[in-house]
């Protein structure tokens, strides 16, 4: 079946008589002898989103409660002694990493994903390989078949952050990634109402270590988080359709105006990253300027959300007038004419 038909269709009860939705269950506590407890068994509803996400990545998914939640659990569940990681990607993976570094617990070495060569020379004497792509907020684009292979020629696990692709513009479990990682509370929520985490494997000795890893940390997602991210994932095929067709006429002129040094788009997805000439003051006069584009720092909702990224210490090496938008689900003309009208003349 099609991605468009897998999320609106996987991960609902199919008895008759059964609501066509899993329940929002609020409960911690089970009546009874077996032990049944939340945390260690689970709810109705992440299960039901679990169904539909590993249908859609063609794996088994294990859900959080948070992006970082899942990273955390990537990381705890294949436990590597030395880490190849993109130098330039999302800077919360990033704190996480240099954490376990600095406490001598891993070994890092850093790459630039972009360079498929650079990334296979660090392979050698690792065990897990960090692939993000595209990468927050550069839109840096990696091989995942080249890597993957790469990898499994010296038996190391690769852990692919598919947060920006989407389960829509990417499955990375089919090029050979171990585990795909996904901040739902970004583009699979949809409508920034929710935090939730999803990691996907299509090995089931790597699942069960995911699920050991959630009950033993305890990064569960909430019953209503979980309902609310299958509820906004059955449109995701849908959104990501208008969303992209909006990011390649926002790219396109965008690299018309005068105002603007550069635009970075990858060719799919709904995130654009562009430098606005005039740097720091210009882009943030820009961010304060726009009145229907949200200014904010999260991402992945139906509304387009714009923010300069380099004021963070953690991006500090990205141009200093970078913009990275989410593009939503507006009309194109609207979101043009709000760029337009926050950018500088040129
Ligand atoms: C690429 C990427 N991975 C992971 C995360 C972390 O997700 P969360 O904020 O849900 O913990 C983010 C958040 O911005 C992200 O952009």
């Amino acid at each position: 079946m099609h991605q468009a038909t897998i999320a609106v269709s996987a991960g609902r009860p199919t008895g008759i008589g059964e609501p066509l939705n899993h329940p929002i269950v609020l409960a911690s506590n089970y009546r009874g002898e077996a032990g049944e407890y939340t945390r260690t068994h689970g709810t109705p509803g992440w299960i039901g989103l679990e169904e539909a996400v590993g249908a859609l990545e063609g794996g088994r998914a294990v859900a959080f409660s948070s992006g970082m939640a899942a990273a955390s659990a990537a990381i705890f569940a294949l436990a590597p002694k030395v880490l190849v990681l993109p130098s330039a990607s999302y800077l919360g993976v990033r704190a996480l990493v240099a954490d376990l570094e600095q406490q001598g617990r891993v070994q890092v070495r850093q790459v630039d994903v972009a360079d498929t060569a650079a990334v296979i020379a660090a392979i050698p004497g690792a065990d897990v390989v960090w692939v993000e792509t595209p990468t927050n907020p550069t839109l840096d684009v990696a091989d995942v078949p080249a890597i993957c292979a790469a990898a499994a020629a010296v038996g190391a696990k690769v852990v692919v952050d598919s947060t920006f692709a989407t389960p829509i513009c990417a499955q990375p479990l089919a090029d050979g990634a171990t585990i795909v990682i996904h901040s739902g509370t970004k583009f699979i929520g949809g409508h920034s109402d929710l935090l939730i985490g999803l990691a996907i494997a299509a090995d089931d000795a790597v699942y069960e270590r995911l699920h050991q890893t959630r009950l033993v940390n305890g990064s569960t997602p909430g019953s209503l988080e979980a309902f609310l991210a299958l509820r906004g994932l059955r449109t995701l095929p849908l959104r990501m359709e208008r969303a992209q067709a909006n990011a390649q006429v926002l790219v396109e002129r965008l690299r018309q105006h005068p105002a603007i040094a550069e635009a970075r788009y990858p060719g799919f997805g709904a995130m654009v990253s562009f430098v606005v000439r005039g740097g720091a003051d210009a882009a943030d006069a820009a961010c304060r300027a726009v009145r229907l584009i949200v200014p904010a720092t999260s991402l992945g909702g139906v509304e387009t959300s714009m923010e300069r990224r380099q004021k963070y210490a953690g991006d500090a090496h990205v141009p200093p007038g970078l913009v990275r938008m989410s593009v939503g689900i507006e009309h194109v003309d609207d979101l043009w004419a709000d760029l337009a009208q926050a950018l500088p003349a040129g």
